[in-house]
């Protein structure tokens, strides 16, 4: 099955909504028509910028799709603070990130909450990219596989095969992330095989099949060409290259490379 291609950029908290648009109208400048058919390509930037990236994506008619790097799992109520899966629907956003490792390591977000969240925005028509990945010493001690499937399996606990077919994991290591330490293309395609495999055992192969797996983790434009072509990887998300807006062109000019 050929799956399509995303790669994401994930801002994280860097960037007012003015500089948020400078980026994309800089980002859009470098792009062709043929990077927008070679993958999905998304943003996602702080709440408060999605309304004004939004509002560019539509007036310039970019085929840049926005993504958000959290979300509550109710509907509405008194959460002083959240942002609800509805509210960032409103905004066009297609993609959600749960359980990245910042939020799981930063703001104790455990895989219960993590499920919450990946089945608010299942519910909402919205897809998740769901993260999951070990730490240096999980590596280390040979627990990376193990690591990553409790993840997988806690995360997506009480859903269906039917709602998987809009779901992304992203693979990241959370060694590699913001270091500069990539994960090999090889072990990063083996930990996306595992990752694939789980989903056959528990969803069936067909759902692992159309399964869009990203590897994340220091992905830059001198390392991106290779990790693509693993056939495991279907994607890449990116933190720090993804705010430079010439280097996060060139990453989505992988194909070219
Ligand atoms: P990085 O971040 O590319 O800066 O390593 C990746 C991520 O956290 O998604």
């Amino acid at each position: 099955m050929s799956r399509t291609p995303i790669i994401a950029g994930n801002w994280k908290m860097h960037l007012d909504h003015l500089e948020a648009i400078q980026l994309v109208q800089n980002l859009a400048y470098h792009l062709e028509r043929a990077d927008y058919e070679a993958s999905e390509l998304v943003v996602c930037p702080s709440f408060t910028s999605l309304r004004s990236i939004q509002t560019l994506i539509e007036g310039d008619r970019l085929e840049l799709r926005l993504g958000a790097q959290d979300c509550h799992w109710e509907a509405d109520g008194a959460f002083t603070g959240a942002v609800s899966v509805g509210m960032l629907a409103r905004l066009k956003v297609a993609y959600v990130l749960c359980g990245h490792s910042e939020r799981r390591q930063l703001f104790g977000e455990t895989d219960e909450i993590t499920n919450r969240k990946v089945r608010a925005v299942l519910a909402a028509d919205l897809s998740p990219i769901l993260c999951v990945g070990e730490t240096l010493e999980q590596r280390e001690a040979d627990r990376a596989g193990e690591v990553v499937l409790a993840q997988l399996r806690g995360s997506l606990a009480d859903i269906g095969a039917d709602a998987l077919e809009r779901m992304v994991v992203a693979y990241e290591p959370v060694w590699a992330i913001g270091t500069g330490r990539t994960a090999t293309p090889a072990d990063a395609d083996e930990m996306c095989g595992v990752v694939r495999r789980t989903i056959a055992e528990d969803f069936g192969e067909p759902v692992a099949d159309g399964l869009r797996v990203l590897y994340g983790g220091s992905v830059k434009p001198g390392n991106v060409a290779e990790l693509m072509r693993r056939s495991e990887i279907d994607g890449a998300l990116v933190g720090g290259a993804s705010l430079d807006p010439e280097d996060f062109a060139v990453i989505c000019r992988w194909h070219r490379l």
